[in-house]
């Protein structure tokens, strides 16, 4: 580690698929930074995913886990950090529904642990800041029209939203309680390069490539507002530095689609791809059971980060689904190694745990 660096921020979760962009991003857009991350390598965690940028002298990884409250106050006892950037979570929606207790413990508990330890660095240390990287789930579902803005209520419908629900509250209630400063992004979809092949894009490309079923919940008729990862985490670095304490800011893609179209405009990119007849793809698709409580439609109003902080998204869906698509075919050993039946039956283990 550098010593004549000025700052130290701590990014939690950096070894999953948004967190390892922010880590990139911060390590080399920020010379000026030493980069910890802090993560417990989970089956969706990797440190493959910051392969490239492993040896950089301002960069730190510390496996640990955020849930294990001695761990963590003892971590922050022996660190100075101007600010922690929380991405750490269990982030998906079908797995909250059959295990809800592990999303209780990673995302509230993990969340309590990590802001009690933040309070002494905020003592030490006026200028912390403690940012939360949260979703637009907490909103709730919207109809066919509409928006979700900052002020939109907090209508929650799936485990996975509630915990991220209530960790976004405990956030707040340091701020008004302990004067600890934050600031909470909530954002739309993600999609991009390190994606673990569970949420539909991975999960429909790994399929198709296997020529395995497309399981499309429902009729299809579901709205997801799809934003690409890199443009996320340009947008939470410009946060960490510009954003208002105390604000929270949507992000989103300006990007609808519903489930059934995008699985029609995946299968058509992949055709082209793999060299295989238009429509061959198009026959793996597969309609199955609901996901209970299934959201009907997310959308963003990000006006605000545009108007305030100068964001909007920089990737085009055509430009970020055909990059996408090649890292997952560049990168056929990542995606072999984690749908492996060795690596999901240990993860399987300590998930039941
Ligand atoms: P991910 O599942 O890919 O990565 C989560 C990371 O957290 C993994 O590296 C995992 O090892 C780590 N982790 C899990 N439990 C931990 C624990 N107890 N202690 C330490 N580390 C732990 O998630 P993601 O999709 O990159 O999401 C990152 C954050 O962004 C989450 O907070 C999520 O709620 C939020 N978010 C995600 C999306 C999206 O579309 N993926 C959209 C909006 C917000
Ligand atoms: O909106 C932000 C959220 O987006 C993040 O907070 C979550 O961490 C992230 O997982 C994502 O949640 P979704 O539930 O929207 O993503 P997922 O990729 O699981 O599903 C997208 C849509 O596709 C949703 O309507 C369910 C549907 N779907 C999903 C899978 C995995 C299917 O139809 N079939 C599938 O096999």
């Amino acid at each position: 580690m550098d010593k004549n660096i000025q700052k130290n921020i701590l990014i939690t979760g950096g070894a999953g698929f948004i967190g390892s962009h922010v880590v990139r991003r911060f390590i080399t857009l920020n010379s000026n930074y030493n980069v910890f991350n802090l993560d417990a390598l989970t089956y969706a965690g990797n440190l493959e995913n910051l392969k490239d940028v492993e040896r950089a002298p301002n960069y730190e990884f510390i496996k640990g886990d955020i849930t294990k409250t001695d761990f963590i106050n003892e971590f922050f006892s022996k660190h100075s950090f101007d600010g922690v950037i929380h991405l750490a979570a269990e982030s998906h929606v079908d797995r909250s529904i059959t295990d809800p207790l592990s999303f209780v413990r990673t995302n509230i508990l993990g969340t309590v642990n990590l802001l009690n330890a933040s309070l002494q660095q905020f003592e030490n240390n006026p200028n912390f800041l403690f940012y939360h990287i949260s979703t637009d789930e907490v909103y709730g579902s919207l109809g066919e029209k509409g928006l979700f803005k900052e002020t939109t209520s907090y209508d929650p419908n799936s485990p996975y939203s509630a915990s991220k629900a209530s960790s976004d509250h405990f956030v707040r209630a340091y701020g008004e309680t302990y004067k600890l400063p934050f600031v909470i992004s909530n954002c739309s979809n993600n999609y991009g390069p390190n994606q673990f092949p569970e949420k539909l894009i991975p999960l429909f490309i790994n399929n198709i490539i296997q020529n395995k079923p497309l399981p499309v919940y429902g009729d299809g008729n579901y709205t997801r507002d799809w934003l690409y990862v890199k443009d996320h985490a340009k947008a939470i670095e410009l946060i960490f530095h510009k954003g208002k304490k105390g604000e929270t800011y949507n992000i989103g893609g300006l990007n609808e689609w519903k489930n059934i179209d995008l699985t029609h405009l995946l299968c058509r990119l992949m055709d082209k791809k793999l060299k295989r007849t238009l429509g061959t793809s198009e026959k793996l698709i597969s309609f199955v059971k609901d996901r209970p409580g299934h959201d009907l439609r997310y959308a963003i109003d990000a006006s605000k980060i545009k108007k305030e902080l100068g964001w909007k998204p920089s990737v085009t869906f055509e430009e970020g689904l055909e990059q996408t698509i090649d890292w997952y075919f560049d990168n056929k050993e990542w995606l072999d190694n984690v749908t492996s039946k060795d690596y999901l039956e240990y993860y399987k283990n300590q998930y039941q745990e």
